[in-house]
């Protein structure tokens, strides 16, 4: 490890120290802090993620001013946004601050959300790419989960850090999430180095069910992790989920919400068809016999044939007589 990186994370060490110690300690903090119990988090779990506060005031600039940290070092690490006069002020403003941590855990980054909403800010600020933080190789909470994920022999992927952090609470510690993007090689290489299993558990809303759709066929063809969904009811996102129905429904949820890639389909295109409507049937069931044509296991093909068999009063052999036409034409 280079000196330099070695620097960089002190840097971000002091600034997750400072961040934490202004949000439970001081009356700066205080409204943050009850942002965050009021969403479910207690002191715990705020200790235990080293969640923080950064306020209005430039506190990290002043912070390493005094300690007479050198201006190159401050600059390459990511925190500050530097003026056109040359001089320098704290990125992070106003928001309550998750640290990112690398597979060893390292801080090497921040994401900051805001505590109201704002139309002219972004919800949510992420550190830019720096030495140390390559958003395309992190996955928030890898270094927590590594040893979950193995005993549990499966891998949670969420979509946001506080859908993460509900999950934890909820006794749920094999969760991680990406940096608000879709998975990369390397998170991939990541994951496929400590299990073989992983499960979308997206928001339920249309956007969400859409990104697993999409997250399913990017990862389809580059992965040999076996790829299931976990699906939340009622358009909630995993964190709404918790608040709603409480944490013990939320760890039950994760352990019966199973669903497979094929099933997850079969309830997915069905979104916006009339299926009383006899050209909407068969533009779904082409949809889902394109998906069966790549299934490897005949039994599980099955499986799914006579369900669609039954549920459109179909002959079955039809079905497979059409299937092995798409079989030719997808595999
Ligand atoms: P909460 O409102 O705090 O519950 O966040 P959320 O996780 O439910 O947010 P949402 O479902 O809108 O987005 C999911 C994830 O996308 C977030 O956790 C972030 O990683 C990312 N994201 C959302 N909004 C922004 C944004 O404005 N900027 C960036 N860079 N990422 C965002
Ligand atoms: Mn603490
Ligand atoms: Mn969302
Ligand atoms: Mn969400
Ligand atoms: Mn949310």
């Amino acid at each position: 490890e280079s000196s330099n990186s070695r620097k960089l994370k002190k840097v971000h060490a002091d600034a997750a120290q400072l961040y934490h110690h202004i949000l439970i300690n001081t009356q700066i903090g205080e409204e943050a802090l009850s942002y965050l119990h009021e969403r479910g988090l207690n002191d715990d779990i705020i200790n235990e993620f080293n969640l923080g506060y950064a306020p209005e005031k430039a506190i990290l600039t002043a912070f390493f001013k005094e300690r007479k940290v050198a201006g190159e070092l401050l600059r390459k690490s990511g925190l500050f946004v530097e003026y056109s006069d040359g001089t320098m002020n704290d990125r992070f403003r106003n928001r309550v601050l998750f640290p990112i941590r690398d597979a060893q855990g390292s801080t090497i980054a921040f994401s900051g959300r805001l505590l109201h909403k704002d139309d002219k800010q972004p919800k949510y600020l992420n550190s830019p790419e720096t030495e140390l933080f390559n958003k395309r190789k992190v996955l928030f909470n890898f270094d927590k989960a590594k040893s979950e994920i193995r005993q549990k022999k499966f891998a949670i992927l969420f979509e946001g850090f506080m859908d993460v952090l509900a999950a934890y609470r909820s006794g749920v510690k094999n969760g991680i999430a990406s940096m608000g993007t879709s998975l990369t090689n390397e998170q991939i290489y990541l994951l496929e180095r400590t299990t073989n299993e992983l499960f979308l558990c997206y928001d339920g809303d249309e956007a969400g069910q859409n990104a697993i759709a999409r997250a399913l066929e990017l990862l389809e063809p580059v992965t040999k992790l076996k790829l299931g969904v976990i699906r939340i009811p009622e358009k909630l996102d995993p964190d709404e989920y918790v608040q709603k129905y409480g944490e013990t429904a939320f760890e039950q949820l994760i352990s019966d919400a199973h669903e497979t890639k094929i099933a997850f389909y079969m309830r997915h295109y069905q979104q916006n068809r009339n299926l009383a409507n006899e050209s909407d049937q068969l533009a779904y069931i082409a949809d889902v016999m394109q998906k069966l044509a790549v299934i490897e296991s005949p039994v599980e093909q099955d499986l799914y044939l006579n369900q669609l068999a039954s549920r459109f009063s179909l002959e079955k052999d039809s079905l497979k007589l059409q299937l092995r036409e798409y079989i030719g034409k997808f595999k």
